[in-house]
């Protein structure tokens, strides 16, 4: 049975002092995580270490990487490998994120090579699709993700892809306050599945998390989370406030 998934992205913010306050407030505001549900903080790499200490006593909750790097090791300076994160008890990673596609170029067959390093070392990927207005605009969105998911998850096997949580950020929608409809939220989520169960099977397909991203909020999470195939969220701007946050966590389908 696919989790119910509160995934923060806190994206380069906060210093050491803040980022602390943030986890302790967060985690001391949020009750027992429940069996079918999981609480993620994606946080920036120089906190993996202190993050992943401080969540170690709460169930169902995990740290994650921004990022990685898909090599094991070696000489790629200012990287970090899936083994080191692994190494220091983070067992989630945030695989393409559109600001990395964007501002890194990360392409489709690169974010491959990713997630296959991740699953390689047991780090769960957190990949990342989704469209740009102008494709929104000219109705393009479904071909597109359709796209992203078969060049960077499609290669993996049945036993693998249930391993991947997908995060639908339409791009339009991330950091503007515009987000997307729960409607068109609950569209898109649809054809993911449908994707992954035509390539896989209704079976897998139903056991895959799929979060939406894209300036969710406490006041607006109850209503996207409910719908049928959305399976929680990866939130930035408002996973940054602890009252924010632990309103979104308590959104979760239960
Ligand atoms: P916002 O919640 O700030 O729109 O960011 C979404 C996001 O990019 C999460 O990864």
């Amino acid at each position: 049975m696919r989790k119910q998934i509160a995934a923060a992205n806190w994206k380069m913010n906060l210093t050491i002092t803040e980022a602390e306050t943030l986890l302790d407030a967060v985690l001391g505001g949020t009750a027992e995580v429940s069996e079918n549900q999981k609480v993620v903080f994606a946080v920036p790499a120089p906190y993996l270490a202190l993050a992943a200490q401080k969540v170690a006593g709460k169930n169902n909750t995990f740290v994650a990487a921004q990022n990685i790097y898909p090599k094991k090791s070696g000489a790629f300076t200012g990287e970090i490998s899936a083994t080191i994160i692994k190494s220091i008890g983070v067992e989630h990673a945030v695989v393409g994120h559109s600001e990395r596609r964007e501002y890194f170029n990360e392409s489709n067959q690169f974010l491959a090579e990713k997630v296959k390093m991740c699953l390689q070392e047991n780090i769960v990927p957190i990949f990342c699709c989704g469209e740009a207005l102008p494709v929104r605009e000219t109705n393009q969105q479904n071909s597109f993700v359709q796209t992203q998911l078969q060049e960077s998850l499609f290669d993996l096997s049945a036993d693998e892809i249930q391993q991947v949580v997908i995060a639908y950020e339409p791009i339009w929608a991330i950091g503007t306050g515009k987000t997307a409809s729960s409607d068109q939220a609950q569209e898109m989520h649809a054809h993911i599945r449908s994707q992954l169960a035509a390539k896989y099977g209704a079976e897998v397909a139903n056991n895959v998390s799929i979060l939406y991203g894209g300036s969710v909020k406490a006041s607006n999470a109850k209503e996207i989370f409910g719908k049928p195939d959305v399976d929680g969220g990866l939130v930035g701007g408002a996973s940054l406030i602890a009252e924010e946050f632990v309103a979104i966590i308590k959104a979760l389908k239960s």
